[in-house]
Parts: C-alpha cells; sequence; structure tokens
C-alpha cells in the first residue's frame, strides 16, 4: 500500500525526476489515488503533486519547468488518512518549504500529535496522519535541544554534513516519537545530496548504482538500473548519497557491513511486453513460474532441498502441527497445500487468514510450523501473524515471491516463490507458484520426516514437473474461456461450486470476479450446495463448476449431480472438466477442458480457465484489469 522511491545523483540534472517517475509507474500498483514527488536542485525543493493515476502527475510534469535536481523522492498514494485531494497527496512539506517527506505505513498517535503541533502555532495543510511528521522533522532539525547524529554520513559535500547529520538525528528522535508504522524518506533543501530514511514494519530497500543510489519500497522501483540492494532492518535509519549508503542503528551505531543481495528480478518481467494488460500477461506466465519455483530442487544424492533453512532436521521432525498463514489468494493456495501437506506428512494442517490468526489465541508451540504464505512478503496482517507465532516459540517457514522482504528476513526458513515481478493487483501467477512451492515443502517434510522415500518424492516431483506445458496447454485454449466470459458479460452474480482441492479453486475464482469485475461472487464447497446455497439458485443464475477427475469417483460423481441439481432449478452452468470426461457435458452450457493430473494437481489447471475467464469479463466491460477500484497490490497496514 503507497509506493516510494528515492534517487540521489552525483550531479544536478533531470535523471532524478526520470527515475522517480519511471519507479512510481512500477509501484503504481501499489496505489493509484495520486501521485507526488519532491526534486531538490542546489539550494531549493520543488514539490509536485497530482491527484489519480500517476499520468496525471507525468503531463504536469510535461508541463512544468523541472530545474535539474541532484536527488527526488516520490509517493503514489492509498489512501488512509484523508481522501484522495491534492493536499493529501505526498510529499508533504515543512512551513517554511525547506524539507519534503513521503510516508507509507499508518502514524496511530497522528491526532494527538497534530493537537500538540497546532498548540504550537503549527498549520496544517492536509488531513494527512503523514503531515504531522514532516513539521515534527523540520522543527528537530532547528531544535538545539535534540541532538544530531554524531556518525559520519559518508559522501556527502562537506558544507551539507551537518545538515544531513542532524536529518538522522531528527529522524531517530521523532520515530522514538510516533507510534505505528513507517517508511520515510525526507529530503532538505540545504543538503541536496542526501535522502535520509527511516523504517519500522513497512518495506524499505536501496540500490546500489554507480556514482547513484536509489530507494524503493521494493526492488521494482529501481530494478532497470541496479540488481544489487541493500537490505533495511527493522527500525534502521539510512542516509543515501550518490556514491554511499550509511545505515544506522536503533542505538545510532553504523551498521558496517550491511546485507546486500542480488535481486533476480530480470526488468523485462515488470514491463507488459505487448500484452494489454499485466493481468493477462501474468496469466501466461504460469507455466514458467511454476517451472522456475520447481528448478534446481534436488541436490547430488537426490534430495529435495528448499532455499534458506535455520531450521534443523531434527527439529521439523518434531513438528506435531502446521499452520498456513495467508491473506486473499495466498491464504487458498494454502487451502490447497493443505490436501496435499497433511496425505503426504500425516501431520494436521490449519489454515488460517493471518489478519484472525493472533486474535483467537491459537494453540501455537514449540513444535508447531507456520508457513506463511505471501507474493510481497509485506502483508502487515501476515507479518504480525509470524510474529505472533514466533513468540509463541513455533518456526516459520516463508513461502515469499519477494527475495529480502521483511516475511523472508523475519522466518526461519524461505521457500521462494520464482514467479517473477507481479504488477496486476490481482494475483495469477503468485498462486500457482505458491501452490506450487508448497507442495515442495510438503515433499521435503515427508523426506526429512521419512514419510516418503527419495524414489517416491522424485516420482512426485516428475509428475509436477509435467505442470508448465499442462498449463500451457490450458492456455492454448483459451478463447473458448474467453467467448464465455463475453457471453456473460451481463451477470450481476456468479457462484463457484467445488470439491476438495477444487473449493480453494472455487473461492480463488470467485476473488478474481469480485475484484477485479466488481461482480458479486461467492465460492462454495460443492457439499454445503444443499444446505442453504442451492436457495440462492433461480433462472439464469451462472454457476461455474470445477469438476473432479472421474479417477477418483467418489469426488467425481457427487459434483456431477450437483450440476444436475442447479441445472435443473435453472442455472446457466458453466464446467470445468478434465479432457475425456463427458459426463457433464449434456448439463452444461459451456465447457472448459483441462488436461488429465493426479488430483492433488489439479488446482494449477483448473485455476487458470478462471483467472482467464475474470480478465476477459473485466475487459469486455471496459474496466481498468490492472488496477481495479479501492485495491492496492501489497496490504502494508493491517
Ligand atoms: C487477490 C490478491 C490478494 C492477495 C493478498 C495477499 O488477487 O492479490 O488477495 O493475495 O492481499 O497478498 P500477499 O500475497 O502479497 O501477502
Amino acid at each position: 500500500m503507497c509506493g516510494i522511491v528515492g534517487h540521489v545523483a552525483s550531479t544536478p540534472s533531470q535523471r532524478s525526476r526520470e527515475v522517480v517517475l519511471a519507479g512510481l509507474a512500477r509501484l503504481e500498483y501499489r496505489g493509484y489515488d495520486s501521485a507526488g514527488v519532491a526534486l531538490v536542485d542546489a539550494d531549493s525543493l520543488h514539490v509536485h503533486k497530482a491527484v489519480g493515476k500517476l499520468a496525471n502527475l507525468v503531463d504536469l510534469l510535461d508541463t512544468a519547468e523541472v530545474a535539474p535536481a541532484l536527488s527526488g523522492i516520490g509517493h503514489t498514494r492509498w489512501a488512509t488518512h484523508g481522501r484522495p485531494t491534492t493536499a493529501n497527496a505526498h510529499p508533504h512539506t515543512s512551513m517554511d518549504g525547506r524539507f519534503a517527506l513521503v510516508h507509507n505505513g499508518i502514524i496511530e498517535n497522528a491526532d494527538a500529535l497534530r493537537e500538540k503541533l497546532r498548540g504550537e502555532g503549527v498549520v496544517l495543510a492536509s488531513e494527512t496522519d503523514t503531515e504531522v511528521l514532516v513539521h515534527m522533522l523540520a522543527r528537530a532539525v532547528d531544535d538545539p535541544q535534540v541532538p544530531a547524529w554524531e556518525g559520519d554520513v559518508a559522501g556527502i559535500a562537506p558544507q551539507h554534513h551537518d545538515t544531513a547529520r542532524a536529518m538522522v538525528g531528527a529522524m531517530r528522535h521523532v520515530a522514538g516519537r510516533i507510534d505505528g508504522t513507517f517508511t520515510l524518506l525526507l529530503v532538505c533543501a540545504d543538503a541536496p545530496d542526501v535522502v535520509v530514511a527511516a523504517r519500522r514494519s513497512s518495506p524499505l530497500v536501496v540500490g546500489l548504482g554507480q556514482g547513484e543510489n536509489f530507494l524503493g519500497s521494493d526492488v521494482l522501483a529501481f530494478v532497470e538500473h541496479t540488481s544489487t540492494a541493500v537490505e533495511i532492518g527493522q527500525d534502521q535509519f539510512v542516509a543515501v548519497t550518490a556514491t554511499a549508503v550509511t545505515v544506522v542503528d536503533a542505538d545510532g551505531s553504523v551498521i558496517a557491513s550491511p546485507k546486500t543481495y542480488e535481486v533476480d528480478f530480470a526488468s523485462d518481467r515488470a514491463t507488459k511486453d505487448g500484452w494489454p494488460t499485466f493481468m493477462e500477461k501474468e496469466i501466461h506466465e504460469q507455466p514458467r513460474g511454476v517451472a522456475d519455483t520447481l528448478a534446481d530442487r534436488l541436490d547430488s544424492l537426490g534430495h529435495l532441498t528448499l532455499d534458506e533453512v535455520r531450521i534443523p532436521e531434527h527439529v521439523l521432525r518434531t513438528i506435531d502441527k502446521m499452520v498456513i498463514v495467508g491473506c486473499g489468494t495466498a491464504s487458498y493456495a494454502g487451502q490447497v497445500a493443505r490436501y496435499a501437506i497433511e496425505h503426504w506428512c500425516r501431520i494436521p494442517v490449519e489454515v488460517e487468514l493471518a489478519h484472525e490468526f493472533r486474535y483467537r489465541d491459537p494453540v501455537v508451540t514449540e513444535k508447531t510450523l507456520v508457513v506463511a504464505i505471501s507474493q510481497s512478503g509485506e502483508t502487515m496482517d501476515t507479518i504480525m501473524a509470524i510474529r505472533h507465532a514466533r513468540e509463541q516459540g513455533a518456526k516459520v517457514v516463508a513461502v515469499v515471491n519477494t527475495p529480502g522482504s521483511t516475511i523472508s528476513r523475519e522466518s526461519d526458513a524461505v521457500l521462494l516463490t520464482h514467479a517473477g515481478p507481479e504488477i496486476a493487483v490481482a494475483s495469477t501467477k503468485a498462486f500457482t507458484s505458491q501452490v506450487t512451492a508448497c507442495f515442495i515443502l510438503g515433499l521435503y517434510l515427508a523426506q526429512v520426516r521419512g514419510n516418503k522415500y527419495v524414489d517416491e518424492i522424485q516420482d512426485y516431483l516428475e509428475k509436477l514437473g509435467k505442470l508448465p506445458d499442462q498449463i500451457q496447454h490450458v492456455l492454448d485454449g483459451g478463447e473458448t474461456v474467453r467467448q464465455a466470459a463475453r457471453v456473460m458479460k451481463d451477470a450481476t452474480s456468479v457462484i463457484y461450486l467445488g470439491r476438495h482441492v477444487g473449493f480453494p479453486v472455487a473461492m480463488e475464482g470467485a476473488l478474481k470476479l469480485k475484484e477485479i469485475c466488481y461482480i458479486h461472487a461467492e465460492g462454495f464447497a460443492a457439499g454445503e450446495l444443499k444446505h442453504g446455497p442451492i436457495a440462492l439458485i433461480d433462472e439464469g443464475q451462472p454457476v461455474i463448476i470445477i469438476v473432479p477427475t472421474p479417477r477418483r469417483p467418489e469426488l467425481h460423481n457427487k459434483v456431477v449431480s450437483n450440476i444436475q441439481e442447479v441445472r435443473a432449478r435453472g442455472a446457466r452452468t458453466i464446467v470445468v472438466a478434465e479432457e475425456g470426461d463427458s459426463s457433464a457435458d449434456e448439463f452444461a452450457e459451456i465447457v472448459f477442458r483441462v488436461p488429465p493430473t493426479p488430483t492433488l494437481y489439479a488446482p494449477l489447471l483448473t485455476v487458470v480457465p478462471l483467472q482467464i475467464f475474470a480478465c476477459e469479463l473485466a475487459t469486455v466491460k471496459g474496466l481498468d484489469v490492472d488496477q481495479p477500484r479501492n485495491l492496492a497490490k501489497s496490504v502494508t497496514v493491517e
């Protein structure tokens, strides 16, 4: 939620403006209510803001006189405090216009701080929680009672050094007075060659360039310029100049060698690359996402490996329960994974929405393994869930798509999904790569705990290895789905039904329709139909049903009966069925076919037509497929 970008150059030019705008374009998926930049030239600071999509800000800057700058910061907003107006857009400035600040997060004690500032004569120009911070920072820099930081800000012009130290000191001072979550980037007209930043429970990464450096909410902000990133930890501060990065701990000491990592996102994976929308592109990237997530998982002895495991095997052998936490699509991926992990490892698996988890006082012990699934690795609800779990002594495995993200850093083991950057707000390739990664985790646990022999695991992996081609096959048949979407374009409600692993797929299909088509949709367990939902069926009600393979008759036959039941009550039925299974054809208005695959793997195929269906329906309705209303890609506040 909210994207922030920063850049520092060696010489004044238009580079900061270009880098910040390009970074905002890549981060626009995190919020698109308004956008703004602050550019700092030799001795003054210029702020430009516009309501609505980033394109409005770009238009504004195209017609404005923009002086060559040494540094710049930018923000794309998802409104929390205050409506999307120009006044509420970031950057916010101090009363004297010398300081500009962008913020991602929520300041919980903003009201009290605002009242205090008002009492001191500060005039606030916006309704935001952020604005209080820029006034506090500006006052702290000038306040002789607030000590400047005593260390050296590397790479800064000598005449700006005192200001930069005062900015770091002010950041530390203000951070100690605010409750809540934040990533803050601060620039000052008196020190144009530095951006000072801070973070607590909100994301911040620094990119290392040649004679220039970058800051961003995530690596996408600067991935086209550098692939080397520095991790900024919880409650750390950083002063970034064109040639150096000084990371300061909460106690004021310099972190001598902050951890750097290489970003493996090719920058072209973050562009539309000829596709009309990111969502369509990402749906079509699923064969690669699944293949890349599976790649190189076997060591020289044929044993399955994860990416980073800091949990000893003897501890994994004592695990007596697993809890999978995540939100939205990630949680549905977890629900699919439960069927496989319980079956392979014989461990009870609970799947819990991350935001519900800690509030129900869950039974979590040192023998509980918590699996946190998150594309962004920055979802605040999931972060809070893993913190709670670790406080109870549980071990946490992160299944994340973003290396270096908070969830990966705060976990005991990491399993990366190699889906590449997901830009469309509606998750597609993240889902299939999360399910794949969870299958790998399940097989890894089965190996460590001795539930399966090496050759059995290799056999499961081999079958999983066929999925990328099978997904491609489903994609190749996408036209039938697109036609169905066009036929259903006036639907006002759609019901999805699935049984066993088809149930979470039904919920995922319904979520896609809600979020990008604004159509009311619900996914039900097919077995639940007669316990209530069948009352919703009326003449013409569209129902999409995921039919299990006929090789599992105990599942298959019941779902085929459900199709007949809804059809008999006037439903328009769309069926997702295995190739060669014609048992539902006579009760189905439209049938999408998927290739035969083991039951547990079927969600990797059956979800694909549902994604295409939603994507096409939103397109036909003329909606913004990639940036649906009211949503943002990363939900970084609770
Ligand atoms: C739905 C969607 C969301 C996310 C959820 C978790 O299409 O994208 O439901 O799945 O907000 O996000 P991550 O995976 O980043 O934790």
